[in-house]
């Protein structure tokens, strides 16, 4: 079997910081409690997870970037602690945000200056710059200064900056965030071309549909440790059901709701309200449960509105990031 591009066993972060008077206080963060994975070469790997889940800490090991605190992380084959050496020619990563451009020179001159430092021959430079520029959609601008760009070409900037040296594999940190819709969809066009191309893409992203669209298989990370890893398909039968039932009501009682909860597939019930009007979202399993079942057991509701649609990563993914409700 080919060398995983990824192989990540039990890897551990902890952040301390010091605050306080004096700075004495020393405060841990673990920000990866224990994760495992694994990525196949030429695979595009989604991970999930909430704000602060360690999604980035989680990049930033594997592209050498930081150190782990315990635990084993290979990159292409080779150790992110010993041989980030030989790893960092082979990768590219591209952290969302502003920073680690040049302001004052050109984008054109940001990617020169990016060139040299990863080495490519001064003879292949030009024509590289040209051709990256192109295809991150800057081909018009990549001669302004980049204090004139916008947040979404700076971050077409970083694109192709990640992409200058022709990375086997790519980390990308939230690549559509700050975007508008038509370029966030150019964005997502050109890693699937990049796919095609056969580069290894490790994705991170808040967006469930970005990586429904995207990713061959997701792990979804909460709290420093990885919750489940599957394709959306294996991540709906997982939760438990493809289907969802929303019904929409005022005043539910709790034995209702218990009796809704007790009909047979319905693997969970989550609660939510819209001012006064409370919703039912119910994950079914069982195809033979019908819409009109789950309206008997809230008779005497008569303003109930029920629907039935399809589980969509979004549902899934709250499923396993959020605490069950008592
Ligand atoms: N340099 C740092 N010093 C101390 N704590 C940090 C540092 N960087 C991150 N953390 C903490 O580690 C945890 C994981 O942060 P991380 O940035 O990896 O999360 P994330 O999943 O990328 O979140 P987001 O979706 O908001 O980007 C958080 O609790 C964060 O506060
Ligand atoms: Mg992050």
């Amino acid at each position: 079997m080919a060398v995983p591009a990824i192989s990540v066993e039990q890897l551990t972060r902890v952040y301390s910081s010091r605050k306080g008077f004096l700075f004495n206080e020393v405060t841990r963060t673990e920000a990866l409690r224990g994760v495992d994975l694994e990525v196949a070469p030429g695979e595009l790997f989604g991970l999930l997870g909430p704000n602060g889940a360690g999604k980035t800490t989680l990049a930033k090991i594997l592209s050498t970037l930081l150190l782990p605190t315990s635990g084993r992380a290979h990159v292409l084959g080779l150790d992110v602690v010993r041989e980030a050496n030989r790893i960092r020619p082979r990768i590219g990563l591209v952290l969302g945000g502003e920073r680690g451009l040049y302001y004052r020179v050109s984008g054109r001159e940001n990617l020169r200056y990016f060139a040299d430092l990863y080495g490519i021959a001064r003879s292949e430079r030009e024509p590289r710059i040209t051709e990256m520029l192109e295809r991150v959609g800057l081909g018009d601008s990549g001669d302004r200064r980049v204090e004139e760009y916008s947040r979404g070409m700076k971050q077409k900037l970083h694109l192709a900056r990640g992409l200058l040296h022709a990375p086997e594999l790519l980390f990308l940190d939230e690549p559509t965030i700050g975007l508008d819709p038509k370029s966030a969809r150019e964005t997502r066009k050109f890693v699937r071309a990049l796919l095609a191309e056969g580069v290894t893409i490790f994705l991170t992203t808040h967006y469930m549909f970005e990586a429904e669209e995207l990713c061959q298989r997701i792990a979804v990370l909460s709290k420093g440790k990885i919750v489940a890893t599957d394709t959306v398909p294996g991540l709906r039968r997982l939760v438990g059901g493809d289907r969802t039932f929303e019904i929409d009501g005022y005043g539910f009682e709790d034995s209702e709701l218990a009796r809704v909860r007790a009909l047979p597939g319905v693997s969970r019930l989550v609660t939510e309200e819209f001012g006064p009007r409370l919703r039912i979202t119910l994950r079914v399993q069982d195809p033979q449960l019908e819409l009109d079942r789950v309206a008997q057991c809230l008779l005497g509701h008569p303003e109930l509105e029920v629907r039935e649609r399809r589980t969509a990563l979004e549902d899934i993914y709250l499923d396993l990031v959020e605490e069950e409700p008592a």
